[in-house]
């Protein structure tokens, strides 16, 4: 059975660590790579996120780079399939593509057109949820591509910012293990 939240947090929180003024000054990043070096910490945060899934989870769609790294482990946890959402100009066949807003800067994201089923099930997978901009055009692309997004889910959701505001109001269910 997956740990409470509250244990959770105090295991895993403890390995994140805050970085003053990355990638450009007054963004405090958290860099997630300590909890991903330590094995026991990286297996409760799959087994938390996969436990936290919709019933029913077909797809998780994970976000280049960070969110395919826990996106994969997600998947294979839950018995789900994996689909890449990447940067621009890397997916080699007919893609969607959705532009966004990032916390700092701009970029576009993109699905293969092919990439779902009509209908299929998907969550959408990302490491940190901070303006929410990348997910919020993630699940554009899976909803342009015939999926329906299940759930949005993180493994940090940095709480000062709004992006659970922005996500919830677009109607999606936003699932973070770590606030
Ligand atoms: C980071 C993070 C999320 C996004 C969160 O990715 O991994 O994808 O930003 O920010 P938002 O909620 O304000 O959109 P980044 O674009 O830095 O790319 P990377 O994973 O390739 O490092
Ligand atoms: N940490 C990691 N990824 C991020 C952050 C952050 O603080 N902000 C936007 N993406």
């Amino acid at each position: 059975a997956p740990a409470p939240a509250g244990l959770l947090e105090d295991r895993l929180l403890p390995l994140l660590r805050a970085v003053p003024d990355h990638p450009v000054p007054g963004v405090t990043f958290r860099d997630i790579t300590p909890l991903l070096g330590d094995a026991g910490a990286l297996r409760a945060a799959v087994e938390g996120m996969a436990a936290a899934l919709p019933a029913g989870t077909e797809y998780v769609a994970g976000v280049e780079a960070r969110g395919f790294v826990l996106g994969a482990a997600v998947a294979v946890a839950a018995g789900a399939g994996f689909v890449p959402v990447r940067k621009a100009g890397r997916l080699p066949r007919e893609v969607l593509a959705e532009e966004y807003a990032l916390e700092y800067g701009t970029a576009t994201v993109e699905l293969h057109a092919d990439a779902l089923p009509a209908g299929a099930r998907v969550v959408v997978c990302d490491d940190v949820l901070a303006t929410g901009g990348t997910a919020d055009a993630a699940c554009r692309l899976v909803e342009r591509a015939g999926g329906e997004v299940a759930s949005v889910a993180f493994l940090l959701e940095l709480a000062a910012l709004p992006g659970r505001a922005r996500l919830e109001e677009h109607g999606r269910d936003v699932r973070s293990l770590l606030r």
